[in-house]
């Protein structure tokens, strides 16, 4: 095998491994690194993070001065405060969409490929809210539609709802590196628009899929394990409280199978409550 189909043979095993992304041991401030501006003098440590190797300091450039992205120098409190403004002053969803798609306020923006804001009916009754995009979401700019996202709809579709009957969206609308789990910080900055998000929805029924969904809007630390099963409130901070019910992710699911019995029967508690509703407006 000659030195390329070697390289070859070993980035289609990782590839077949599962590895979707290449990540070295340390981080890289690529707006220090400019690829862009200084090539000749960045392109070792590009070549070794792709590589995977460790990013050494010898090549970077000595001189270079650190870009000043807002999204890398907002503290934690200063990016909450500044997406609560621009969140508030929201009066539609595309304002939402549009704002929250500029705001800076969040790094995983400049790690991820598409901004993934939501998909289905604003005017249906039920609002999902998941966690992140994953790989799949990434690429689409649209939520749930990978292998979770794949289950997800049959999960709908067992209690008569879809995409046209549903809307759906997450915590985080930027993909966290290797689907790592976010962090606090990342929540809290985008928390506001998602707040903001489910006031102008103002859906009947909010579904959490999954823990950090139902611990984030619920403010409880319990697990999901704890959360599930019943029937809840979100308080939102001005407005009417909203019906809320936290199940299992459906990745989740398909890494424990045996789970979805429990899942069923929520399921079925969710179908009769909007039976019920549907019984009230008719
Ligand atoms: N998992 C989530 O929580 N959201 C998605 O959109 C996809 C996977």
């Amino acid at each position: 095998m000659d030195n390329i189909a070697a390289k070859r043979a070993l980035l289609d095993w990782y590839v077949a491994a599962g590895v979707d992304e290449t990540i070295a041991h340390e981080p890289v401030n690529r707006l220090v690194a400019d690829p862009i501006t200084t090539p000749a003098e960045n392109s070792s440590s590009i070549r070794e993070t792709h590589a995977g190797l460790k990013a050494t300091d010898h090549a970077r450039p000595p001189t270079a001065q650190p870009a000043s992205k807002p999204s890398q120098l907002q503290s934690r409190d200063a990016a909450v405060e500044t997406a609560q403004g621009i969140a508030a002053g929201c009066a539609t969803l595309e304002e939402l969409r549009r704002a929250f798609e500029a705001f800076d306020g969040c790094p995983l923006k400049e790690t991820a490929m598409n901004f993934v804001f939501a998909d289905g009916n604003p005017f249906a009754k039920v609002m999902l809210i998941g966690e992140a995009p994953g790989a799949e979401e990434d690429r689409q700019g649209l939520p749930f539609v990978g292998p979770a996202g794949r289950l997800l709809d049959r999960m709908l579709a067992a209690i008569q709802l879809d995409r046209t009957k549903a809307y759906i969206t997450n915590i985080l609308p930027w993909r966290p590196p290797g689907n790592r789990n976010p962090t606090d910080a990342e929540i809290a900055a985008c928390l506001p628009f998602l707040e903001r998000h489910i006031a102008l929805l103002n859906p009947e029924i909010l579904l959490f899929m999954g823990g950090t969904a139902a611990k984030t809007l619920l403010r409880r630390t319990e697990g999901i394990m704890r959360l599930r099963g019943k029937w809840m409130k979100y308080e939102p901070a001005l407005g009417d409280p909203i019906t809320a019910r936290a199940l299992l992710h459906p990745a989740y699911l398909l890494r424990q199978p045996a789970q979805k019995r429990e899942t069923w029967n929520d399921l079925l508690d969710i179908k009769s409550r909007l039976d019920q509703s549907e019984n009230n407006t008719s």
